[in-house]
This record gives structure tokens, sequence and C-alpha cells, in this order.
């Protein structure tokens, strides 16, 4: 159906379009200090609000076609997905009380509304740079949660995690991003790189741009890792194949 095509790329847009309620939000709560009981200051309160309640429902509704993508933690997604949808909700009360309701119930309105905000976005940023997405970085054999959220029993991301930060990280890794790649982390390997692949697509070893790579024959100029590296061997090559392919998608 056509709009099985529409998540993956609105979904997208939620990670730009977060920026907006963010900034009215902040700058509206800043006016709101400097402006006092100023009349024309309130009134431009009043306006960023309004703005704001578009910017909350689309950011929130992209958001909710982001998350259908899949490969977010569960528990850490499902706060965000409330937070950023009650952002929405407090985003149209608190226009409507800054604008047909008295000055303090205004400031409460907004007040609730920049908490709200916070919270969402910390629990967004949670999601992309959070403990819980560094999945594989979890050398004290501590759960992390997020790894038995993506990752099925049949494939056990043990033996992964050795295979990617002995061969891979040192380039795609935290220090350095080549073709802007990140294979430390489940969100930087299922991010697109620099042409527009993304690095894994979880279930989906023919598609993922990682496997393509590292089956390459050695002179190829995109083989990984490049040039003077060893390649992986074909058991390594078959192990990363199957565990990208146990991989679940979405919740
Ligand atoms: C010595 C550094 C180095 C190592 C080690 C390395 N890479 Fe790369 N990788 C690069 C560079 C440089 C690029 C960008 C140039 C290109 O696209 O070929 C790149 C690009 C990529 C891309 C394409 C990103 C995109 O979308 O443009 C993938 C996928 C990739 N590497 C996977 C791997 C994997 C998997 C490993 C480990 C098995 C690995 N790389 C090891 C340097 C490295």
């Amino acid at each position: 159906m056509w709009f099985d095509a529409l998540p993956p790329v609105v979904g997208n847009l939620h990670l730009l379009l977060l920026h907006f309620p963010v900034g009215f939000v902040a700058a509206a709560l800043c006016l709101e200090i400097w402006t006092g009981r100023d009349h024309e200051g309130r009134g431009l309160v009043t306006r960023l609000l309004a703005a704001n309640v578009f910017a909350a429902i689309f950011t929130a509704a992209a958001g909710l076609m982001l998350a259908m993508r899949g490969g977010y933690p569960d528990a850490v997604l499902s706060w965000h997905r409330w937070a950023g949808l009650s952002c929405a909700g407090m985003a149209a009360l608190a226009w409507w009380l800054h604008a047909r309701r008295g000055l303090v119930a205004g400031r409460i309105g907004l007040l609730l509304l920049a908490v709200t905000t916070a919270l969402a976005g910390h629990l967004g940023a949670e999601l992309t740079h959070g403990d819980g997405l560094l999945a594989w970085s979890r050398p004290k054999g501590k759960s992390t949660g997020a790894v038995a959220m993506v990752i099925t029993p049949e494939a056990h991301s043990d033996p992964v995690h050795p295979l990617l930060v002995n061969n891979c990280v040192d380039c795609h890794g935290e220090d350095k991003q080549k073709g802007r790649l990140r294979l430390d982390t489940l969100a930087g390997a299922f991010a697109k790189g620099r042409s527009g692949e993304p690095g894994i697509v979880p279930g989906d070893p023919e598609a993922s741009e990682v496997l393509r790579r590292i089956a390459l024959p050695r002179d190829d100029d995109e083989a990984m890792p490049p040039g003077d590296h060893d390649a992986l061997t074909a058991a390594e090559c078959k192990t990363l194949a199957e565990w990208v392919a146990g991989l679940k998608l979405g919740a």
C-alpha cells in the first residue's frame, strides 16, 4: 500500500522537526521572562506557542513513523513516545491557557510545556546516544535490556561484538566515522552512511551495506576492511550474516 512508503521517509524528518518545538518553547520561555507583563511581548509568546502546536504535532507524528522502523530499545522508546505525545497535547493546552486565560494560568501552562518538552528531548537523546543503544558495549556482562529487545535468542550477538571491534571500530567508532558510519552502536549500524545505504538492515543481510562490503573481492575499492587490512574469514562473514538475519524488525 502507498502508505507503506511513508514511514521511512517521514520518519527521518523527526530528527529535523524536533528542533522546532525545542526552539519555540525555549524562545517562548525566554521572551516570557524578559517581557514580563508587557502586552506586545505576551502577544508574541502566544504566537510562538501557536506555532509550537503545529511543530509538536508534526514532530510527534513523524516520531511515531520513525519508531515503526524499529531498532530502538522498547522500554526507552515507549517512555519517549508518551512524552512526545504529551508534548503535542501540552502544546495545545499551553497555547490555549496563554491566549485565553490569565497571566498565571498562561505561565503555569508554559512551565509545564517546558518540562514536558525537556523530558521528551532527554528521552529522545537517550534513544539516539544513550546507554540503551550502546548495546554492543556491554563488556562487563551486564545486560542493557536493549540487546534482549532487538536480538532474538537464536542470533546472539556475542561473537559479533568482538568481530566488529577488532576489524571495524577503529575506523567506524567513537573517534573516527569513516564513510559517516558507526559500527559500535546499534543505532549507528542501522543508520545510513555517506552512501545513503544503511550499514545494517535488521533481518535483511542482502540489503545491508556492511555485508555487501565484506564480501567484495579484496582488490575492490569498496571492500571492507580496506586495502592492506586482513579480510574477514568466510566463517566470520557467515556469523555476521546470520546475526543480521536474526535481528528482529520493529517492536
Ligand atoms: C582502516 C579504516 C577502516 C576499517 C578498519 C574499516 N573501514 Fe569501512 N570504511 C572506511 C572508509 C575510509 C570508508 C569510506 C570510503 C568508502 O566508502 O569506501 C568506509 C566505508 C564503509 C562503509 C560504507 C559507508 C557508507 O554508507 O558510505 C561500510 C558499510 C563499511 N565501511 C563497513 C566496514 C566494516 C563492516 C568494517 C569491518 C569489517 C570496516 N568498514 C572497516 C575505512 C575503514
